[in-house]
């Protein structure tokens, strides 16, 4: 087991490899103000860009992580970032596909026909599809294909090898799973911390992210979570939750500590949804109460 310090001396600060929509750079601050200070495995069973797994390495506070995530691809990504960083730095420097509309639909006609069996070829391609992609967004079709159309960005970029390498590093001493959240956090004791961030209940239908792979995530799932939400606190378990302020949540959580922070999201195809909105923080503890402007 490497030491905190072992851990954060790689490099200073580690930044998400993917754009990810729900993303939570915005609400950072905040989560990192509810972290408890002291805790043994930290589970983030919803991780998309690992946002909270990032921060809590770059503060020096992660020991052991189980990451997971349902979408197969995504996890493909991390466990080749972690197992053959330099596999994937070779294809990234070898990407011959440009920043133009044709050349974005043969690489991701090419990511679609590819196998995701630990494919460094299909992760490189996963990357630039997350740069070029329109609002970086990860949608699949019925048939699970990805089809979002091409972004026309200015100048995007590929990650740089540093970046590569660094995100390797802080991925050493986590665990990477491809399992619905329920089975990932069943083995956490009542030492350890897990930080729920699944995909928001929406408030209106405008703000609706279902779509992150081709299984939605309705009320029967918010529902279905918050029963393990009870479950791991009656373990002991220490869980932070992120979600909307909507009526369901409110209703689900309402025996836990509810922090409403002002949030505002970028990834939303129509403009009028893009105003500041409240995002809630379920926690069950009540250490760490510096809420930074929340209500
Ligand atoms: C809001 S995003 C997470 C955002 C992320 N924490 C970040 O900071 O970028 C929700 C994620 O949950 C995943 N997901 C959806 N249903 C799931 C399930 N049943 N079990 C595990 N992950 C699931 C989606 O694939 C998506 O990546």
């Amino acid at each position: 087991m490497h030491s905190n310090q072992e851990l954060k001396e790689t490099v200073s600060k580690v930044k998400p490899l993917m754009k990810w929509a729900g993303g939570k750079r915005q609400i950072l601050p905040h989560l990192m103000n509810n972290v408890p200070d002291e805790f043994s495995v930290y589970y983030e069973p919803f991780a998309g860009g690992a946002a909270l797994l990032l921060e809590l390495f770059n503060a020096g506070r992660l020991r052991r992580a189980v990451i997971s995530d349902i979408n197969t691809d995504l996890i493909e990504l991390y466990s080749i970032v972690k197992n053959r960083c330099n596999d994937l730095i070779e294809e990234l420097q070898n990407m011959r596909f440009k920043n133009t509309s044709y050349d974005y639909y043969r690489a991701r006609d090419l990511y679609n026909s590819l196998d995701s069996n630990e494919n460094p070829e299909k992760a490189a391609l996963m990357i630039y599809l997350n740069r070029h992609a329109y609002n970086g967004l990860y949608r699949v079709n019925s048939t699970g294909k990805f089809n979002v159309p091409f972004g026309r960005y200015r100048n995007p970029s590929l990650p740089t090898s540093e970046s590569i390498i660094s995100f390797s590093n802080a991925l050493k001493n986590v665990r990477i799973v491809n399992e619905d959240f329920e089975s990932v956090v069943c083995e956490a004791t009542g030492n350890d911390f897990v930080y729920f961030d699944p995909p928001y209940d929406p408030v209106s239908s405008s703000s609706n992210f279902d779509s992150y792979t081709s299984n939605g995530f309705g009320h029967d799932q918010q529902i279905r979570l918050s029963s393990v939400y009870r479950r791991l606190s009656e373990r002991g378990t220490k869980v932070m939750e992120s979600n909307s302020n909507s009526p369901l949540i409110d209703t689900l959580y309402r025996n836990y500590t509810i922090l409403k922070i002002g949030a505002r999201r970028s990834i939303n195809s129509k403009s009028e949804g893009r105003g500041k909105i409240d995002e809630l923080i379920i926690k069950n503890y009540t250490a760490n109460h510096n809420p930074l402007n929340s209500t």
